[in-house]
């Protein structure tokens, strides 16, 4: 066997290793495979559910961030965020959405189990330097299936999740009356914030 032969086969054997290392850990309570057609379903209907999340809360904090600045803003956040992504899945047939995060501002967006296994395991793509993938599916029993879709943070964001230099006194005032335990805090520009989370019955995706 020549040199040539050789790197391709180890290049190929550790490619291997970590694509099924990656799947184990992210398909946690798996018990089989998606089928072509389950993934194409399952993905159209989370990123659409995300979709429409994403874009609601993202004009309300741009209003409010236009109209108030950031303190108004987190005031109005306060109000509205678990009001409009629980309608959000409420508008839709077995389906509940959320946005949760290792670090999280509102312990009701605390992450499960799952949640934190796949949290880590982009954490750990992207402390390797490695790009994340637009979405993943988890299958958690016959029934039930999640969507994850990553929240990179942005400008903007650093606001109100930025560094206690970069946030205004008055709101880090207002954040600590608001939300005392608040963890969100700290992040940088292309960092992982968290997540959003679809969570669909098989049988709702028909
Ligand atoms: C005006 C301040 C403000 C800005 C700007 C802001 N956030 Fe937040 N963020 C909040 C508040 C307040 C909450 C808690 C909402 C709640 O009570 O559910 C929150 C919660 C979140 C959560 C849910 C998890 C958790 O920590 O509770 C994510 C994810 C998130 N923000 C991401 C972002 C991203 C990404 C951006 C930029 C595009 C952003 N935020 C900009 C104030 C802000």
């Amino acid at each position: 066997m020549n040199f040539q032969n050789i790197v391709s086969l180890l290049v190929g054997a550790s490619f291997v290793t970590s694509c099924q290392d990656a799947e184990k850990k992210v398909e946690t309570g798996s018990t089989e495979a998606f089928t072509e057609g389950e993934r194409q379903q399952f993905s159209g209907k989370g990123k659409e559910a995300v979709g429409d999340l994403a874009g609601t809360l993202g004009s309300q904090l741009k209003a409010a961030m236009a109209s108030g600045g950031p303190v108004a803003a987190v005031k109005v956040c306060k109000e509205v965020a678990q009001p409009l992504t629980n309608s959000t899945g409420a508008k839709r047939d077995g389906v509940t959405i959320g946005r949760t995060a290792l670090k999280v501002r509102n312990p009701q967006n605390a992450p499960d189990d799952i949640d934190r296994e796949v949290l880590e395991a982009w954490e750990a793509l992207k402390g390797k330097g490695d790009a994340l993938p637009g979405h993943e599916l988890v299958r958690l029993d016959d029934d039930t299936v999640r969507f994850y879709k990553p929240i990179i943070l942005q400008e903007v964001c650093l606001n109100c999740h930025g560094s206690d230099e970069q946030l205004l006194p008055e709101l880090k005032k207002t954040l600590d009356e608001l939300y005392p335990g608040d963890q969100a805090r700290g992040f940088q520009v292309g960092d992982l914030r968290g997540v959003f989370r679809v969570e669909m019955e098989v049988s709702s995706a028909e």
